[in-house]
């Protein structure tokens, strides 16, 4: 019988990269074997799907555990939460299937997202103009930065109605002349944010100014929804791990996209890592025995950003879209006859179906880019799930970039004085200097060139396969633990 947990009794899974690795996959069949499942870091700029039968349910803050009867799922206290999303979206969808959502737990310390915080997101992102991070616009920087100033609303001051409807007065008018006054944005603007679907289409803005009534009874009723979920998480993860329970902790994002180790500043704002684990749920660090990493084969990056090994450009891929995605036949012919890096970067997009869930972007697709997985395992430990390997079968060739040249302007950089020329075998933690960094070494490994969906076991995986994720342990330090070749849960091979 296949064990995801093996001897372990809490057990974390991360994305490596900058999101999107496949790591709701290895989520669910983690969670089909835990008792409780925890989300301890982001709010609803992360989005899981999960399957239910026929069914499929989109998740922003729910833990994956809730399609499974008897399962606990915990909204942590370092997650920062959007009632509005919570009860009017993931709640009603999940009752519309006929789930219970009687086990999930949230923490009465989790910071709520306000609905001023999605108009400083935007206001922010349009006045950074063309240097703008690419967010979400779900108002997680500054729910964060609220709560980081020690000015945030928590999940129990909801339950405060006078206090919390004073509050709401007091910061609303502060936030309103931020708006306006320091980022600089017109009423016809900011109305027309105010009128959109995710702000109760215009009822929480009223003669030009936020109506701090209205948004108090709104947050006041999801209250209620929310209310018998409302408690001391910390106590509940604590006895559940003397119990001996099974507990997953699901990280969201990615570990480049951590606030303090990823791709500052294009990164989210809050700790994707290890370490976000214990702090946003309470758990002390010990407790968490093993977090894998999960890399998929290749690397993608949604928006703007560095990214050394990417092929083609961002440009390149702006005219192709989810709706004109190659078959797999088209694919396939296509990596037989590609010669130039944009080709292959389409190989892979395509077949893999690389592409928004919601939005059909096409995303950009890389090498393996061993630089920038040692992070993960260097932060998060040697334990690596490798995802997607199945979308390189067709390539002649595969590549792991394992250091950079540094081809930008002479810089003081860690203390010390980095200059064009330079290799960097250390991923930078700044996007500034990442912009400049161009792969320098590059592994290559032959294509093995024989369809790996259909294994079953790690042995039967092609030489070439095995000898391609034994150098990304090499040029990595990972221990490879898991390897996927497709969707299906038999298609998760274990080491
Ligand atoms: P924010 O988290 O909305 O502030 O967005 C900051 C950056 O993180 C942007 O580049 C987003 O695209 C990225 N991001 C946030 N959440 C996710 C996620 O769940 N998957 C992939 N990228 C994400």
């Amino acid at each position: 019988m296949k064990t995801y947990f093996g001897r372990e009794q809490v057990v974390g899974l991360c994305g490596a990269g900058w999101g999107d690795e496949g790591k709701g996959k290895f989520t669910d069949e983690f969670a089909g074997e835990a008792d409780v499942v925890v989300r301890a870091q982001g709010g609803c700029n992360a989005g899981h799907t999960v399957v239910i039968g026929e069914k499929r349910v989109k998740l922003h803050h729910v833990p994956s555990g809730i399609a499974q009867p008897g399962t606990v799922n915990v909204i942590g206290n370092g997650v920062v939460v959007d009632p509005r999303v919570l009860v009017e979206e993931e709640f009603s969808h999940l009752r519309a299937l006929g789930i219970e959502v009687s086990g999930l737990r949230i923490s009465g310390d989790a910071h709520v997202v306000m609905p001023w915080h999605r108009v400083l997101d935007r206001a922010r992102e349009w006045s950074l103009g063309g240097r703008r991070i690419g967010t979400t616009a779900r108002g997680i920087g500054p729910a964060y930065a609220d709560k980081v100033l020690r000015g945030g609303i928590r999940v129990n001051d909801l339950y405060d109605a006078e206090l919390f409807r004073e509050k709401v007065r007091v910061i609303a008018e502060e936030k309103e002349k931020v708006v306006r006054e320091v980022y600089g944005v017109s009423d016809a603007q900011i109305e027309e944010w105010m009128s959109g679907a995710d702000q109760e289409r215009g009822l929480w803005w009223r003669g030009g100014h936020f109506d701090a009534e209205r948004i108090a009874e709104s947050y006041l009723r999801w209250a209620e929804a929310m209310r018998p979920h409302v408690t001391e998480t910390r106590k509940l993860l604590w006895e559940a791990w003397q119990a001996g329970r099974k507990i997953l902790m699901e990280g969201a994002q990615g570990l480049l996209l951590d606030i303090d180790h990823g791709t500052y500043p294009y990164v989210t704002s809050s700790s994707c890592g290890a370490a976000g684990f214990a702090s946003g749920s309470g758990l002390p660090p010990r407790a968490i025995e093993r977090v894998y990493s999960v890399m998929s084969a290749y690397m993608t990056r949604v928006g703007s950003g560095p990214f050394p090994t990417e092929l083609g450009t961002e440009a390149a891929i702006a005219n192709e879209h989810a709706g004109a995605r190659m078959s797999r036949e088209e694919a396939v012919a296509l990596a037989g006859v590609a010669r130039d890096e944009y080709t292959l970067g389409k190989v892979i997009r395509h077949i893999a179906g690389e592409f928004g869930t919601t939005t059909g972007r096409p995303r950009r697709t890389g090498w393996f880019d061993a630089v920038a997985c040692r992070r993960a395992v260097q932060m998060n430990g040697p334990d690596v799930i490798v995802s997607k390997l199945d979308v390189l079968d067709v390539l002649p060739v595969v590549k792991i970039c394992t250091a950079y040249r540094y081809e930008g302007p002479s810089v003081e950089y860690n203390g010390k004085r980095l200059e064009s020329g330079a290799m960097l075998e250390e991923f930078p933690a700044d996007a500034r200097i990442l912009a400049y960094c161009r792969p320098a070494e590059m592994r290559e490994v032959r294509g093995w060139q024989t369809d790996t969906g259909s294994c079953r076991t790690y042995r039967e995986l092609p030489l070439g396969a095995r000898r391609y994720l034994q150098a990304i342990e090499e040029t990595t330090g990972a221990r490879v633990r898991m390897v996927s070749v497709g969707p299906q849960r038999h298609q998760t091979l274990m080491r």
